[in-house]
């Protein structure tokens, strides 16, 4: 059911490489919603051609940019501006890439030129996204930016890896940016820590399955699902939610929270 929270509000969404994409669930939701899109992805991501389906259902033209690079980001918000013909209320950052865990490399034994490009796609990309909206006025008063994040920012999870790393950087940056940008124009700046779901990314972790059904077990509510996680960002995005701010949401079930299960429980007595 959609409740046109997004109407007449414009965004650009970072990340949908296909169907499963938490970006491409958010596209799809926020387009139901009521909202006019710009989608973008790395020039690499786009050769495959899965997001022009996306572009054809949600009605959104699709403007390359690598998030390490500011002459792309410029180009990105520029356009997509002239497009909407004005500022832009939100903006959903879903990207993710751990160069180490890609390759294989323990996180006892980090190749740290990997490791300085796995931050810069993961972590400081927010900056940059930021950064050029500041530098260009591009967002407009009360606009609001989700960027996606793990818990394994806050507790370990080994087989996580550098991405742990990654993570709280990325938490870090939204809180400290967000301070900055809530003063100049009341924009808000909020991390979303989901549950596991099976993407491209998420299964580029070690063990992705057995871990899957754990944090099912663990969770009260059970895991939360892509589309799920699509409804939540919409939330943040609309009206409904001016005053949060710099936050780290759990959106996972209660997992963060939750000690043990009586399903955990059973499966150890086995
Ligand atoms: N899948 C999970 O279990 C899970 C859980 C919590 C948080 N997240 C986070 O959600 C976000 C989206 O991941 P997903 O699970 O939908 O996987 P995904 O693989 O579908 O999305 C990751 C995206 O990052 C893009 N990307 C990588 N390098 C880029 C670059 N240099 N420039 C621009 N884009 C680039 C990829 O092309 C891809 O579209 C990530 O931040 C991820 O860490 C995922």
């Amino acid at each position: 059911m959609a409740y046109n929270l997004l109407k007449g509000k414009t965004g650009i969404i970072f990340g949908a490489l296909d169907e499963k994409s938490i970006a491409w669930r958010t596209a799809l939701r926020c387009h139901e919603e009521g909202a006019r899109l710009v989608l973008t992805n790395a020039p690499v991501a786009m050769r495959m051609g899965e997001i022009n389906k996306l572009a054809e259902t949600t009605q959104a033209p699709v403007i390359p940019a690598d998030v390490t690079n500011m002459d792309d980001l410029k180009k990105l918000f520029e356009e997509s501006m002239k497009h909407f013909g004005g500022k832009i209320d939100f903006v959903l950052h879903s990207v993710a890439m751990g160069m180490n865990v890609r390759k294989g490399k323990h996180y006892t034994e980090l190749d740290y030129g990997f490791s300085q490009k796995t931050l810069d796609i993961s972590s400081l990309s927010l900056h940059r996204v930021l950064r050029t909206a500041w530098d260009l006025d591009a967002l407009n008063e009360h606009a609001s930016v989700v960027a996606l994040t793990y818990i394994a920012a806050q507790r370990v999870f080994p087989d996580y890896s550098e991405m742990a790393d990654a993570k709280a950087l990325l938490e870090s940056v939204a809180r400290s940016f967000g301070y900055h940008y809530g003063i100049r124009r009341k924009v808000r700046v909020n991390t979303v820590s989901q549950s596991p779901v099976k993407t491209t990314a998420g299964s580029g972790v070690k063990g992705f399955d057995g871990f899957i059904s754990y944090a099912e077990k663990m969770s009260p509510l059970g895991n939360a699902t892509a589309d799920q996680c699509a409804a939540y960002c919409v939330s943040l995005f609309s009206d409904l939610t001016q005053m949060v701010t710099m936050q780290n949401l759990f959106h996972d079930g209660g997992f963060s929270f939750t000690g043990v299960t009586e399903a955990v429980i059973q499966q150890m007595e086995k």
